[in-house]
């Protein structure tokens, strides 16, 4: 059935107009003020804002990681991101050391196919290069659509590849086509650090901060910007958490390289002195890297409004505070690192960027959306209001003021880390390929009918390092 979404103010990455939408077949049919109601379904969106639905280019459901499983999977985790305005999440498919690519595909199709609600794409891990794995990334690309390879830069004995695997990982993207990720920070040093503070007796979840210093973060990023360079390709720094590191970003692509940034609500938001909450409550805040002092606060957010990064993403990597992120206690080198934000991505830049006037509104949607999109081969299919989209849409009421809370959130998690946040702004209903996934704040969608992603190669869409402002 046809839907007329009346009334409402469109909201893309450059412009901000009133007009009705149509929807047909899933699909925007045709925008505009004199739309034929006839045989549609109308959906009053009277001073509300539509929306492209968000992309999240960054979570990790379902994963297997510091001795247990992320809380979230692709059931709770999608419709999380759907209750929060996301339509779309483009999730790490992890590898193992000699298996093949294609097996460690196939594991993550079998955790999401019959659960997402919301479309989803996948990044692939690269742990180690070899020419078993060289022959195995066209096919990746051409007959999967992945169009994406993360390397960890960190976790060492664990995740971590070293740098002849990241260099040979950039080689390889220029000459695929794909975009390189990087977890960048210096996992060898980390790793030394932690052990001299356990000798050392210090236990406690600050020492996750103090282990993992800015500089370990500046290092990395400035390397792996000095190897793309070298292999004249392209990198995506994940999780962009101080100024050591959007600093480097910033002087590289002031160099020509093609790099880019992205950071994450929590880094925005929330402090290092959070890791020092009595009653070990301080491992709730243990992400890597780890949160920084405040006033690395001023500098991503003015990193995010000059172009210098370009993305916000979740990292959405949840653990229950009871039962898992307890592992740790004792010895903070054990907490499960990460998360749960999928949920509070969107409404958390919103009202502490737009509302707070440190980002414009159509940056805001180029930050939660577009760019991901258009970055990850998505565009114009996801990552915008245009004829012929997917009809991936969020109508959102900028006025409503809510508490967040993991007493009223989605995720599967027992702790929020912005308990008692207020946040103005909300969704109100969302739309994924034309059907509501929620409707008036409820979920109404399908467990499956999120649709597997393959996407474009990178360079398709012709973003370029010059594209810094919107
Ligand atoms: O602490 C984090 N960020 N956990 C998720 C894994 C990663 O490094 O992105
Ligand atoms: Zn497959
Ligand atoms: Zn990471
Ligand atoms: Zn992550």
């Amino acid at each position: 059935m046809k839907k007329l979404i009346k009334n409402g103010t469109i909201v893309t990455a450059t412009d901000t107009y009133h007009a009705d939408l149509l929807i047909e077949n899933g699909v925007i049919s045709q925008i505009g003020k004199q739309i034929s109601l006839d045989g549609a379904e109308v959906i009053d969106a009277k001073g509300c804002y539509v929306l492209p639905g968000g992309v999240d280019p960054h979570t990790h459901l379902e994963m297997p990681f510091g001795g247990t499983v992320t809380k979230d999977d692709f059931e709770t985790g999608t419709i999380a991101a759907a209750f929060g305005g996301t339509t779309t999440v483009i999730d790490f498919c992890l590898t193992n050391k000699g298996e093949t690519l294609k097996s460690a595909i196939e594991t993550w199709h079998a955790k999401s196919n019959e659960k997402a609600v919301i479309d989803y794409g996948f990044h692939l891990q690269i742990v180690e290069m070899n020419d078993a794995v060289l022959h195995e990334l066209p096919k990746v690309i051409e007959q999967e659509g992945i169009t994406s390879f993360k390397v960890f830069m960190a976790y060492k004995n664990v995740l971590q590849a070293d740098d002849e695997t990241l260099f040979r990982t950039l080689l390889s993207a220029k000459e695929f086509g794909a975009l390189v990720m990087v977890h960048a920070e210096n996992g060898d040093v980390i790793d030394y650090l932690v052990k001299k503070a356990l000798e050392q007796g210090n236990t406690d979840p600050i020492y996750h901060a103090l282990t993992r210093p800015p500089e370990a973060e500046g290092e990395a990023t400035g390397r792996a910007a000095t190897l793309t360079g070298l292999a004249n390709s392209q990198l995506y720094v994940v999780h962009v958490s101080c100024a050591d590191s959007a600093r480097k970003i910033a002087e590289a692509r002031n160099n020509g390289i093609d790099i880019w940034g992205e950071t994450c609500p929590q880094y925005l938001v929330l402090d290092q002195s959070d890791l020092e909450r009595p009653n070990f409550e301080g491992a709730k805040y243990v992400w890597s890297p780890p949160l920084r002092e405040k006033w690395n606060q001023d500098v991503l957010w003015n990193a995010l409004k000059t172009g210098q990064l370009q993305t916000v993403g979740s990292d959405q990597c949840s653990f229950d505070f009871n039962g898992q992120k307890d592992l740790g206690k004792g010895d903070f080198s054990k907490i499960p690192n990460g998360g749960p934000i999928i949920e509070d991505r969107v409404s958390l830049l919103f009202s502490e960027g737009v509302k707070k006037g440190r980002i414009t509104l159509n940056q805001f949607v180029d930050l939660i959306s577009t760019r991901a999109a258009k970055l990850f081969g998505l565009y114009p299919r996801k990552g915008t209001i245009a004829v012929g989209g997917d009809a991936d849409i969020v109508i959102f009421d900028p006025t409503v003021e809510r508490t967040i809370s993991a007493e009223t959130h989605h995720m599967a998690v027992d702790y929020n880390a912005f308990e008692g946040m207020q946040v103005i702004g909300e969704p109100v209903s969302v739309l994924s390929r034309g059907e509501f996934v929620i409707r008036d704040k409820k979920f109404v969608g399908q467990l499956g009918a999120g649709q597997y992603l393959k996407r474009e190669k990178y360079g398709a869409n012709n973003q370029s390092v010059t594209t810094n402002l919107v």
